[in-house]
């Protein structure tokens, strides 16, 4: 299979920011996604370069035009790599090459009658670059950029939109992945069922003169769409070039739902107005939001990609970034956000997983992978290998509908149960016993084998600590650069490979640290608003939680009804509990309680826990419980139980 990837190209009037490196990483993730398929593929980005607000920015720097797209294109091209992101091909609208095809394709949609020449008046707003429409407008303003529209009436050349309406109407409905998630088509279908205006696609000369002059009227430059948009065509060598033919018909475009209009509407009508079948996917994201505000210079909480990563590490930064958005929808950052999912995805839940591992191969294996014994496989082992295989696949599902947040979610469900199994297994005690060596190398060598397995699906959005994972599993070059198809399945990792235990993965953050260091530095350029928004996140970083927190935990009282041992598993009770609804819990207190001493009990159950699954039963919350020690050393839990007259459901707070 082929696949060809591309971001918008950035305007040079700002600096690479985190909305640029967000579409530009989902760019990156999704062709390392698709590279690890198996597929060819062709991952493009590039700056946009021509226009007024590139004029007005240089003039402000003092320097000209030329100059000044050089200097910030610069900037972006330097950024990708401080990110991993690798892309194929950098393209800027200033390439002769690019002038040449824009040229070449104005003169065709003229030839074919679809560009006209007319009067014009309208609101013309400089932000978007664009007329706006009298119903765009909110109280006679842009509801973008919030400014009163120039009126401005001239002569343009004008592209026929509108003749391209219906044939747009019915792609869009046949092709339901067209342009997705489904809100974004949504919206452009009901956009669609108004008649549609023809685009104003150029500006005279006597106003912008840093544009691509129209082949067929000197005294015109195209105005900033038909373009920009054609960079998708000229980065790939249209029209007769071999990587035109091969990767044009599998074009898959990502944007934020700022350009949606043009690159769901003007694009394929001039692109079928070139004789051509638009694009395949459309993928439009939310916006970033920094603290719940909008990103701008002048509140002075612009995020830089580059600091990001110095501060938090640019695995830390590409996680974050795919696991907190959910594609399609807006998002906030916060730097007590990122330093939470570090610490509690990265460090604790995948670092520790993979240390404890490691260490217990090292610890009672010698330092090699052993063999599983065929015959102490478990059921539990058993539901492990379909929990594996199913999260391969439904990664790759999610993964390739652009459901980043999805993909890593259901990865890190393994990672949990991997964690538990560890627990319920205690590999510790089976190399205290003497009859319990087969047991103990069945167990180490699952949890290598599924190590394996998260390193690989891990690799598109964390290359660093994929490539780690693999040097530490002793795994074969073959094996690191190997697709889903041969290594996304059960049983791939040789018995007797040599494992070493490596640098931690991800130390935790210090995070009353980092508080220090920001305010040292200065970084609070913040509003005053916001400077009490950051010290409530400082309180709740040195380990104090805010009231709002607390609540999210809903405790309530249960009442057991009926509790029973769970087959293989010493430890754990299946317990039957009503809350004022019925729902099974499995509790770790088998060594503590005898199931019917349990029945009449009311306890204390986190009623609002994510589902999990262990030994095959689906545990839907957690019992409260004491432990402690005895004098002997002998561990000791007691259940949190209620006293008194209170109906099982009461909340606790
Ligand atoms: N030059 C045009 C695009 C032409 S494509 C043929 C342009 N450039 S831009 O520099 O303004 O970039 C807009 C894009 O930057 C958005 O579509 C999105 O990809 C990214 N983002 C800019 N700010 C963003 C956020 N605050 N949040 C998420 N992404 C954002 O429009």
């Amino acid at each position: 299979m082929t696949t060809y990837i591309t971001t918008p190209i950035y305007y040079v009037n700002a600096m690479p920011h985190l909305g640029h490196a967000y579409t530009t990483i989902v760019a990156d993730t999704y062709s390392r996604f698709r590279r690890l398929c198996g597929d060819d593929v062709r991952f493009q980005t590039g700056t946009d370069e021509h226009g007024e607000k590139i004029v007005q920015a240089a003039e402000e720097q003092g320097c000209s035009p030329r100059e000044y797209v050089d200097r910030i294109s610069a900037a972006f091209q330097e950024t990708w790599p401080l990110l991993d992101v690798a892309p194929d091909n950098f393209i800027r609208t200033t390439d002769p090459e690019h002038i040449r095809v824009v040229q070449e394709i104005l003169q065709k949609v003229h030839d074919r009658g679809d560009i006209y020449f007319s009067q014009y008046s309208g609101h013309y707003c400089k932000g978007c670059e664009r007329f706006l429409t009298e119903k765009e407008l909110v109280d006679g303003k842009c509801p973008d950029h919030l400014t009163v529209p120039e009126e401005i009436s001239e002569q343009n050349y004008f592209f026929r939109m509108s003749r391209y309406q219906d044939q747009l109407i019915e792609h869009i409905r046949e092709n339901p992945e067209f342009i997705t998630p489904e809100r974004y088509r949504n919206e452009v279908l009901s956009f669609l069922g108004e008649p549609l205006e023809d685009l104003c696609i150029s500006r005279p000369t006597t106003r912008l003169t840093w544009g691509i002059p129209l082949p067929f009227d000197e005294k015109f430059v195209t105005y900033v769409w038909f373009d920009a948009l054609i960079n998708y065509l000229t980065g790939i060598g249209y029209p007769d070039g071999p990587d035109f033919a091969k990767y044009w018909s599998v074009a898959e475009h990502v944007i934020a739902k700022d350009i949606l209009k043009p690159h769901a509407i003007y694009w394929p009508t001039m692109i079928l107005a070139m004789g051509l079948t638009p694009y395949k996917r459309l993928h439009v994201h939310g916006y970033w939001n920094v603290d719940e505000t909008k990103m701008s210079k002048s509140i002075g909480n612009v995020i830089r990609p580059a600091e990001l990563v110095q501060e938090y590490g640019v695995d830390t930064v590409r996680y974050f970034l795919l696991r907190e958005m959910s594609f399609g929808l807006d998002s906030s950052f916060s730097g007590e956000a990122i330093v939470g999912r570090r610490n509690s995805d990265l460090a604790n839940d995948l670092g520790n997983l993979f240390s404890r591992t490691l260490a217990m191969i090292g610890k009672y294996a010698g330092g090699r992978v052993p063999a599983a014994d065929e015959r102490s496989v478990t059921d539990e082992d058993r539901a492990l290998i379909d929990s594996m295989e199913a999260m391969v696949s439904s990664y790759r599902s999610s993964m390739d509908s652009f459901a980043f947040h999805k993909g890593l979610q259901e990865v890190w469900e393994v990672i949990g149960e991997l964690n538990r199994y560890i627990v319920t297994n205690a590999p510790w005690e089976l190399a205290a016993d003497p009859g319990g060596k087969k047991r103990l190398d069945t167990v180490l060598y699952f949890l290598a084998e599924s190590l394996r397995l998260i390193a690989l699906v891990v690799r598109p959005v964390m290359p660093r600590a994929a490539d780690k994972m693999a040097a530490a599993l002793g795994l074969k070059e073959a094996m690191v650069t190997a697709t889903l198809a041969t290594a996304g399945r059960w049983g791939v990792l040789e018995p007797g490979t040599g494992v070493t235990k490596g640098p931690q993965l991800f130390p935790r953050l210090d995070t009353g640290k980092k508080q220090e260091q920001k305010k040292k530095s200065g970084g609070g350029k913040q509003k005053k608003g916001q400077d009490k928004k950051k010290e409530k996140s400082a309180a709740t970083m040195e380990g104090l939680i805010t009231f709002d927190q607390f609540g999210k935990v809903d405790l309530r009282v249960a009442e057991i009804i009926a509790a029973k041992k769970i087959k293989k598993a010493d430890k754990l009770l299946e317990l039957t509990l009503k809350a004022p609804e019925e729902r099974t819990v499995v509790a770790g207190i088998a060594r503590f309680y005898q199931p019917e001493e349990l029945v009449g009990k009311k306890v204390i159950i986190v009623a609002n826990l994510k589902p999990a699954k262990l030994m095959g039963v689906t545990s839907q919350g957690m019992l409260l419980a004491a432990k402690d020690t005895d004098e002997q050393g002998q561990e000791r839990l007691v259940l949190a139980t209620v006293a008194g007259d209170i109906t099982p459901g009461a909340k606790v707070a």
